[in-house]
């Protein structure tokens, strides 16, 4: 027996299960990741040299399996029940009344969770080696899926070892996948050609039952266990059982609440329901769970689900309406969007009576007709769409959208290019138009004028005081007529002059922004500055002089030449530089001498100190360069909190990582 081997054997183990810990479940890595492969390395070796020492919870074995032709089927010991779900006040109330009416006394109480919207498993521990995993199937029998769900690092292969580790235990949970993994994940099958998945639980489901454990290896899948038992071992509660779970290294959420009272469950619902978007991981309800086990059991179950816990569901952000009308909406740059005037209908907490139907080529994908039955849905974006059409209900007789050919402002002739999903509106002097131009004009990332949002300046575009965005700083000469406007006075309008004239300061390419020349957004105005450093050298740039840049493509150059070719808009540039605003760079050119020259940085999870775009603004003042997807080309990642994918793909590729005190010292030198 090679009992050094052995030793080593067992001393690599224990140190990568700690590392996976470590890394996967407590987010707080202790060795680099060079250092982590050698450990990994060393191991296979070794195994590979005593394959007499291999045992099935080696880290090794995490991808060891082979692809299976099917699963097979396990029966479970105690059946895995659903839950009833509950989606209002009074249901819930309901809930509790029984809950103290079986019980017969007051002395409860409640253990709240995050419902995971994930897929539910199940995990065998025997002396502390994960023997069999499981998928709850029809809730009395699933599929061993053992091969898949070891390849989940925050799963432990070994329970650990603080406390006494019992002859068996049942661990169940919720795998699922953060919404950034998964949208990087789609965003990758996109570019490869490969199908997209839904949503992350569809992906999830999808991504377990695949039959090769190293696919499922590559795909970023979480685990949070919710439940526990081990037979002969008297548990006493479910609060207890979770603080065991995390004892024995599993992944446990945070957010779990005791509550003593039905009020305090229904303010914990209302509270995820409103903050839901801020998880990185999707979730559609809480559960409700009596605390103690001994009370469990009085309770029983009936049927399906037991009688102890409760889902407590958010209100759907998905319902069935009816489309009355399409209209079309006018963007600043003449997009034409057609909009779904729809039956008021009750979502995600608000009615809706509009929702996008983002353009031609989409109504013409969905087959979307007056008069049809529309799901529309919200999600973690504020502007509902309708999602599909319920055939089914289709009415006879309706016929296909038949998109209008002039615009409903102005009048003009809608105009689809080649190859685009977009009609647009050619008339720069559209209503429409001008006013979405004076808005964003005056908006946040732009000149940031105070007092000048979209409802003011709808309204004194109405009233004829402002006809394009120089008119902006003709305010002040008019301000008696201002004055005379509904809701202005004497304060609101010098809030507003005051504003105007500290507009006056914004950087050139702030300005340049500003003037909302098609496809210039704010980071190729930066860039476009870096070179052409006043705006009489813009003006009179070429289409190749403009490609030159990095960054801006023949689009991007013909689009600039053309707006600057326009007489009107000409005439406003004039008129904006004779209202002395900012119209060249006076900084020096950082890229070239910058501390960050040539570097390329990507920006993962979020930081405390900064906003994305003003860490951005940091790197490529100093000559770096922002780049959304981590590859070899890649020098820096930054990694902020909850960070996702990106962090996973830059410890595969060892791309250096800085935290935010470090990327702070890094911009500040
Ligand atoms: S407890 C008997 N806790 O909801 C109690 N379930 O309809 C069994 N789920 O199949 C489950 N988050 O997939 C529990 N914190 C949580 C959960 C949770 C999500 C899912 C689980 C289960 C379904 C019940």
């Amino acid at each position: 027996m090679p009992l050094d081997a052995e030793k080593e054997i067992e001393y690599l183990r224990n140190q990568i299960l700690d590392h996976d810990y470590h890394y996967y479940t407590l987010a707080q890595p202790v060795i680099s990741d060079e250092e982590y492969d050698l450990l990994m390395h060393r191991l296979f070796s070794l195994e590979q040299q005593h394959p007499d020492l291999l045992t099935p919870d080696s880290p090794s074995q995490r991808v060891g399996g082979r692809p299976l032709k099917e699963f097979s089927t396990v029966t479970h010991i105690i059946p895995m029940l659903s839950l009833a779900n509950t989606y209002n006040e009074e249901d819930i109330r309901a809930f509790d009344r029984r809950i103290a009416e079986t019980l017969g006394i007051g002395a409860y109480r409640y253990v709240c969770e995050l419902k995971f919207d994930g897929v539910a498993v199940t995990l065998h521990y025997h002396r502390g080696i994960l023997t069999l995993g499981a998928t709850r199937g029809d809730g009395m029998q699933g599929d061993d899926i053992s091969q898949n769900l070891k390849t989940i690092r925050s799963i432990p292969l070994r329970l650990h070892t603080q406390s006494s580790i019992p002859d068996f235990c049942e661990v169940r949970g919720e795998i699922f996948m953060k919404r950034s993994d998964f949208e990087h994940m789609n965003e990758e099958r996109l570019l490869s050609g490969e199908k997209t998945f839904m949503n992350p639980r569809n992906s999830t489901a999808g991504t377990l039952k695949l039959q090769d454990p190293k696919l499922v290896a590559q795909r970023p899948l979480n685990f949070f266990a919710y439940y526990l038992r081990c037979p002969g071992i008297d548990l006493q509660s479910h609060s207890r059982c979770l603080a065991v779970l995390e004892e024995y290294g599993l992944p446990v959420n945070k957010q779990s609440k005791i509550c003593t009272t039905i009020d305090e469950v229904i303010a914990y619902w209302k509270t995820w329901e409103q903050n839901r978007d801020t998880l990185p991981f999707d979730i559609d309800g809480i559960v409700v769970k009596l605390d103690a086990l001994a009370q469990q059991e009085q309770l029983g179950s009936i049927a399906k689900s037991p009688r102890w816990a409760a889902a407590f569901k958010f209100s759907s952000r998905q319902a069935e309406t009816i489309l009355h009308e399409i209209h079309l909406q006018i963007g600043r740059l003449g997009t034409v969007t057609p909009v779904a005037d729809l039956e008021p209908v009750f979502l995600g907490g608000t009615t809706v009576t509009h929702a996008t139907l983002h353009n031609a080529e989409y109504i013409k994908k969905l087959d979307i007709r007056l008069t049809d039955h529309v799901i529309v849905e919200k999600g973690g974006d504020v502007i509902p769409k309708v999602s599909s059409v319920v055939l089914e209900k289709r009415q006879k007789g309706t016929q296909t959208f038949g998109f209008p050919d002039s615009c409903p402002e102005c009048g003009a002739k809608l105009f689809r290019p080649e190859g685009e999903a977009n009609y647009f509106c050619e008339n720069s002097e559209c209503p429409a138009q001008i006013m979405g131009r004076i808005q964003h004009f005056a908006s946040r990332g732009a000149m940031d004028i105070e007092g000048l949002g979209e409802a003011n300046v709808e309204q004194l575009v109405l009233c004829g005081l402002l006809k394009n965005s120089a008119d902006i700083y003709d305010l002040k000469k008019n301000r008696d007529i201002l004055l005379a406007q509904e809701r202005w006075g004497q304060k609101s309008v010098q809030k507003l002059l005051d504003a105007v004239e500290k507009s006056r300061k914004q950087k050139f390419h702030r300005v340049l922004y500003a003037l909302g020349i098609r496809h210039v957004g704010a980071s190729i105005a930066q860039r476009i500055v870096k070179k052409f450093r006043t705006i009489q050298q813009l003006e009179s740039a070429c289409v190749d002089e403009l490609k030159e840049l990095e960054g801006i493509g023949p689009q991007i150059a013909e689009s600039v030449v053309r707006f600057f070719a326009d007489v009107h808009n000409r005439t406003i540039v004039r008129r904006l530089k004779s209202a002395r605003l900012t119209m060249a760079e006076n900084e020096k050119p950082k890229a070239a001498s910058g501390s960050l020259s040539g570097k390329v940085f990507v920006l993962t999870g979020a930081l405390t100190t900064m906003t994305r775009d003003e860490a951005k603004e940091h790197i490529e003042s100093s000559g770096g360069k922002v780049s959304s997807l981590v590859s070899t080309k890649t020098d820096f990642v930054v990694v902020g909190a909850d960070a996702g994918s990106k962090l996973k793909k830059a410890r595969l590729l060892k791309i250096p990582l800085i935290d935010e005190k470090n990327f702070i010292k890094l911009i500040t030198k």
